[in-house]
C-alpha cells in the first residue's frame, strides 16, 4: 500500500515537473518569466529596443511591428507567429532565419523553451499590452 502510494506521487511529482504539452499553469509562467530574463538584454514587452517588443507578438506576421528595423531575413520569413513557429525559431534563431539580426544563440531546452512560450503568449496579450500609448515606457 505505502509503495503504490510512493508511486503515485513520483507520478504526480514527473506530471508538475512540467512535460503536459499544454502547460498553462501559473507555474509555467512564472518559469517562464525567468527564462524572458535572458531577452530583456534586448526586448521588452512593449516598446522597441534592440529587438521588436514583444506585446501582440502571438497572430503576428514575423517581422512586422511598423518602424521596427527588421533584417530583410524577418521579414521574408513569411510566417505568423504560434507555439510552433516560436518553438522552432527560438530553439536556433540564427539557423531558422540565417541573415537573422538577432544575434542570440537560442534557447536549447525544451521544458524552458516551452515555459517561455507560455509566458511570451500570457504577457503578450495581456491587458496591460492593450491600447499602449505611443512610446509607453518599458514594464516594471
Ligand atoms: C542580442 C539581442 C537579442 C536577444 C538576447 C534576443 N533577441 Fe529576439 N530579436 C533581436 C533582434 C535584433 C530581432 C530582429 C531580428 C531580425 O530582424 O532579423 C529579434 C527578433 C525576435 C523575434 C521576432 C519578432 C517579430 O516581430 O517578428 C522574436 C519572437 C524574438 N526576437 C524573441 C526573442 C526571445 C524570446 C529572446 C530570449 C530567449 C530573444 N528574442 C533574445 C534581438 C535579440
Amino acid at each position: 500500500m505505502g509503495t503504490i502510494r510512493s508511486l503515485g506521487w513520483l507520478l504526480l511529482g514527473a506530471t508538475l515537473a512540467g512535460s503536459a504539452a499544454a502547460d498553462t499553469s501559473a507555474a509555467a509562467y512564472a518559469r517562464g518569466a525567468l527564462v524572458y530574463e535572458r531577452c530583456a538584454a534586448c526586448h521588452a514587452l512593449d516598446t522597441d529596443r534592440t529587438g521588436p517588443r514583444h506585446c501582440g507578438l502571438f497572430g503576428r506576421r514575423a517581422g512586422s511591428v511598423p518602424g521596427f528595423a527588421y533584417s530583410p531575413a524577418m521579414r521574408r520569413a513569411g510566417w505568423v507567429w504560434n507555439e510552433k513557429t516560436l518553438d522552432r525559431f527560438l530553439r536556433s534563431p540564427l539557423t531558422v532565419v540565417p541573415g537573422t539580426s538577432m544575434g542570440y544563440d537560442g534557447v536549447k531546452d525544451d521544458g524552458e523553451r516551452r515555459d517561455l512560450i507560455v509566458f511570451l503568449r500570457e504577457a503578450g496579450g495581456a491587458a496591460r499590452c492593450q491600447n499602449l500609448p505611443a512610446g509607453a515606457g518599458r514594464l516594471p
